[in-house]
């Protein structure tokens, strides 16, 4: 199965970026373990801080008929765009957050993207990508 792991803006700073909130593992670390758990199927990485290219993606991706692990980051609680792109592509998509936004301050707890989304795997750090995968892999459209 294809699926492309999406991540939105700052994620690039994974490791570096508010470690305690975080984590301090880079994201191009854990995507190398991520791999070797699945070592059958197709998983691609896409990250950008631009709004535009996340979106240019998800088309892509969802024309080709791949699933996707999004972390849109601060773009969840801004952009009806990105979630117009979902369903405009008709993407089976998870909806990711490393740090559990609910415990955070309170612009953070609405998503544009989760009404959008199969699910939500939120607080449970970089897991949460593993578990978002586990599922696509077990429940196909
Ligand atoms: C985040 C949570 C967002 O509120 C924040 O803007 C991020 C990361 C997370 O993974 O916990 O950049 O999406």
């Amino acid at each position: 199965m294809r699926i492309a792991i999406i991540n939105g803006p700052n994620l690039n700073l994974l490791g570096r970026r508010e470690p305690e909130i975080y984590g301090k593992q880079s994201f191009e670390d854990f995507f190398e373990t991520l791999k070797s758990k699945f070592p059958q199927e197709e998983l691609v990485y896409f990250q950008s801080n631009h709004e535009g290219a996340l979106i240019d993606k998800i088309q892509e991706e969802g024309l080709k008929g791949s699933a996707m692990v999004i972390n849109a980051a601060a773009f969840s609680h801004t952009s009806q765009a990105l979630a117009d792109a979902i369903t405009a592509v008709n993407a089976l998509a998870v909806e990711v957050h490393i740090s559990n936004v609910y415990k955070r301050e309170s612009y953070r707890h609405h998503s544009y993207l989760s009404s959008v989304c199969k699910g939500c795997i939120i607080g449970l750090g970089l897991k949460g990508y593993e578990l978002a995968i586990e599922f696509l892999l077990s429940n196909p459209k």
